[in-house]
């Protein structure tokens, strides 16, 4: 009988969310219905939605985050690294390898830069900490110049690298990011994005959440879009750029903005016009 071979690491599946469905405020509110979605290791996944298509409750139901908003994970389930993160509290999760940088940019405004990095490195001991704050100052130049200025006081573009820098101290095997181009001036957009690609090369996944689709999609691997509370559509970052109905919605290019993604879809399958 011939044994089976095994995927090669890095076709393996680093996160695997098998028909999570979310809800809010004791079921009153459904937020996400059987979402799939999968991050391979080493590659960047993009997940892409209008605003409440469920992007950060995605994010929450992965980090441990929902029972803290008033939110549930109503079913379904989460592995990471083959594991079922059921049960796991957040600080488990980060421990386990998944770090998060937050919907906007959630810096500690009266600690120093250097202060938020070493309270990012919670769960490790001072010694791989402190190698840990050296690999993100080198890396992030600003935050090396800044590092005795309190967090508060720097710009919005710094406040975001020192969010990355701070989720980078957990050495992360993955690293999720909420919408971090967010009210960023383009040439800071561009930064952060060759950041991400940077921290990719140097072998960690990552899920990106982006309202910025031409940025986020141009760097990914594979992109999800949600719509109606589950994944509408999936493809790499390439077919979703070429996509007409991802034009229309997230890139500014003609059509109608407002119908849905699925609609859109629909029609097209039936090759109707509204
Ligand atoms: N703490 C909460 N309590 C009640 N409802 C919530 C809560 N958080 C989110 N929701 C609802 O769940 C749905 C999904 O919200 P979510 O924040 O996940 O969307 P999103 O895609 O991240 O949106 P945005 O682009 O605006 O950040 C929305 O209808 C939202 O109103
Ligand atoms: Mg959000």
């Amino acid at each position: 009988m011939a044994s089976e071979v095994p995927a090669p690491s890095h076709e393996r599946a680093l996160l695997e969310l098998t028909d999570v469905s979310v809800t809010y405020s004791g079921g009153a509110v459904r937020a996400l219905e059987n979402v799939n979605l999968t991050v391979r290791r080493g590659q960047i996944v993009v997940l892409l939605g209008v605003n409440g298509a469920g992007k950060t409750s995605t994010l929450a139901a992965i980090s441990g985050l929902l029972p803290y908003t008033g939110g549930s994970l109503d079913s379904g389930a989460v592995l990471f690294d083959g594991q079922d993160l059921k049960g796991k509290n957040p600080a488990a999760r980060v421990q386990r390898g998944i770090s998060m940088v937050m919907e906007g940019r959630r810096v500690f405004p009266d600690l120093t830069v250097e202060e938020n990095l070493t309270a990012g490195g919670f769960t490790r001991s001072a010694a791989e900490a402190r190698t840990s704050k050296d690999q993100v100052l080198g890396m992030f130049p600003i935050l090396a110049e800044r590092r005795k200025q309190l967090a508060g006081l720097m710009s919005g573009g710094e406040q975001q690298m020192l969010a990355i820098g701070r989720a980078l101290m957990q050495r992360p095997t993955l690293l999720m990011l909420d919408e971090p181009s967010l009210g960023l001036a383009p040439l800071i957009v561009e930064q952060i994005k060759d950041f991400i690609v940077e921290i990719n090369a140097q072998g960690t996944s990552v899920l990106l959440i982006e309202q910025n689709a031409a940025m986020a999609l141009s760097i990914a691997d594979y992109a999800y879009v949600l719509d109606g509370k589950t994944v509408a559509r999936q493809a790499t970052g390439a077919e979703l750029l070429a996509d007409t109905s991802v034009q229309e919605l997230y890139l500014g290019i003609a059509g109608d903005g407002r119908k849905s993604f699925r609609a859109a879809h629909e029609h097209q399958a039936r090759g109707t016009s509204q």
